[in-house]
């Protein structure tokens, strides 16, 4: 059997613990029969919802007619109501097409089944997530002992004009990877601004608030492709740690395969997220929590694994710009309604807030 703790020998050949790739967990899903105990969860944090026990109950969205007067209006109620209650829904009717994400879906599994030394041409640095570019596995921090049954390629996209530079070193293989990625960065962001202006709105602010606010054409977009192989023993861990997302929106395309969970707190359960076909999941985080001073949720969510399919799934994660100013929104607050968090400015967050309120520690 494999071992998961064998790390990748660095150039020099000694051991490099900081690259965050010590094995292949394709791998092991091919060759062992029992978890091996680094991914081992404590009982607290195993699933305790199946992967294919789906629930209805996630609002979904359809977003036809978004430029119809009537039909917005409907459209913005329905996202108030999901963000306040569940800070999590679908859409369908959006208008990224649908052989693009099919497409990109492809690229991703593509990816993860090449060979192992193919994939490592693209391991994570030194530094690590989340300011790193690359592919990681088990774990997206450096030194991490419980790990996660995944393995991941993270991009950064957007702003082109900054991150340009970084595409050259996006894979080769598939042959259509880049291409396609860099039209589904512009598509995701597109429905990303969409979908910040029907908060707005739903927030009764202008259109535009929310996106000028965080940083307008300087705000950054990572895309991460995760893969998960089949699990030999599903229930005793998990495909991805729970966890709120630190942006702004997240977009969340799956494959048939479920597995994504998003925590009710009033219910105190995990709630498996319906795939499907042709949707996004969106999902807020923490900074739209902060910026609607709490109305809304910046929900905690986690992926489980199965023992018989491989599940994939694509994230365009929305993040202000660096030097954005961030905090309540001042229109929102009055005598019955003050501040619940401080100003800061983005680029502090994530150094002094992150590892306390986003679970990620
Ligand atoms: C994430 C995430 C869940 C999934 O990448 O932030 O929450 O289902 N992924 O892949
Ligand atoms: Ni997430």
């Amino acid at each position: 059997m494999a071992s998961p703790t064998a790390s990748v020998a660095a150039e020099d050949g000694s051991l490099d613990t900081k690259r965050v790739v010590p094995f292949s967990v394709v791998k092991l899903a091919a060759e062992t029969t029992a978890l091996p105990p680094q991914f081992l969860k404590s009982e607290g944090e195993r699933p305790t919802v199946a992967y294919n026990d789906h629930s209805s109950k996630i609002p979904l969205i359809s977003l036809k007619g978004i430029d119809v007067k009537s039909e917005r209006e409907r459209i913005v109620a329905e996202i108030a109501r999901a963000c306040e209650e569940w800070g999590i829904f679908q859409i369908v009717d959006h208008a990224v097409p649908t052989d693009l994400m099919n497409g990109t879906m492809d690229n991703n599994s593509s990816f993860f089944e090449l060979p192992q030394e193919e994939k490592l041409k693209y391991a994570t640095k030194p530094g690590g997530f989340p300011a790193a570019f690359g592919y990681a596995t088990g774990s997206h921090l450096a030194g991490d002992n419980v790990l996660d049954w995944r393995e991941f390629m993270l991009h950064t996209s957007l702003p082109r004009s900054v991150y340009k530079s970084e595409y050259s070193f996006w894979p080769e293989k598939p042959e259509e990877y880049r291409e396609t990625l860099i039209e589904y960065s512009e598509k995701t962001d597109l429905l990303v601004t969409s979908l910040l202006g029907l908060i707005s709105e739903s927030l009764g602010l202008p259109t535009d608030y929310i996106k000028n606010l965080v940083g307008g054409e300087k705000t950054e977009q990572k895309i991460l492709f995760n893969y998960y192989p089949p699990c030999p023993q599903p229930d005793l861990t998990l495909g991805h740690r729970s966890h709120t997302d630190f942006g702004t929106i997240t977009l969340l395309q799956q494959t048939d395969v479920g597995g994504l969970q998003a925590f009710k707190p009033e219910t105190d359960r995990w709630v498996t997220v319906e795939p499907i076909r042709g949707a996004f999941v969106v999902n807020l985080g923490d900074q739209l929590q902060i910026l609607s001073n709490g109305k809304y949720r910046s929900v905690k969510h986690q992926a489980v694994v199965n023992s018989n399919r491989t599940r994939s799934s694509i994230v365009t994660f929305a993040n202000p710009s660096p030097m954005s100013h961030m905090g309540p929104i001042p229109e929102l607050l009055n005598d019955t309604n003050p501040a619940k968090y401080t100003n800061y400015i983005f680029k502090d967050y994530l150094r002094l807030f992150r590892s306390k309120i986003s679970g990620y520690e």
